[in-house]
């Protein structure tokens, strides 16, 4: 898993351009709010990390921003979640997607065309499907408490600007 998101980078040549800090749950929910007034329609999020990382908690306080009254849940049997907010928001959890066939059954690709905002939970199991400009938040645990995260933001130089 570590070879795939080198190659991530060195392929789509992105930086991590900002590392911010989450103490709890809560602050995570609102730094997501917080990004989630800087992406707009058509943007790919891809949330990279461990289990109880907080990709999940992540994508709830981003729905709220977009005003989505559905209970935000990893959609981790159905694999895609659709929530009808402000904009559509499709959250995609990944983690037992086994083969491309699985993927292509689902119809992802026809996912990146359409309106809206895309959060990718695993998505090293669709590197070859994500958008160039997919921006990369990874979170990581943090061995001083059971409730700090680190979450590191990646993205193209072309589109550094937006955050
Ligand atoms: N700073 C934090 N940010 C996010 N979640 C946290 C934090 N501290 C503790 N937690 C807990 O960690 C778990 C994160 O779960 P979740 O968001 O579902 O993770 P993932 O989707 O990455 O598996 C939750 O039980 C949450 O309460
Ligand atoms: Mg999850």
């Amino acid at each position: 898993m570590k070879s795939d998101i080198k190659q991530i980078n060195v392929k789509n040549n992105k930086n991590i351009i900002k590392t911010i800090v989450s103490n709890s749950s809560k602050d995570t929910e609102n730094i997501a709010y917080e990004f989630a007034s800087k992406v707009h329609s058509g943007d790919t999020l891809a949330l990279k990390g461990d289990l109880a990382s907080g990709k999940t908690t992540f994508t709830k306080g981003f729905c709220k921003y977009f005003n989505v009254i559905e209970n935000v849940t990893s959609p981790t049997y159905t694999i895609i979640n659709e929530y009808s907010g402000d904009i559509p928001i499709f959250h995609i959890d990944c983690y037992r997607i086994n083969n491309t066939k699985e993927l292509l059954n689902l119809g992802i690709e026809e996912y990146f065309d359409l309106d809206g905002i895309i959060l990718i939970e695993w998505p090293e199991k669709i590197l070859d499907f994500l958008p160039e400009n997919t921006i990369i938040i990874n979170f990581e645990h943090n061995n001083e408490s059971n409730n700090k995260r680190i979450l590191k933001i990646e993205m193209n130089n072309n589109i550094k600007s937006k955050i």
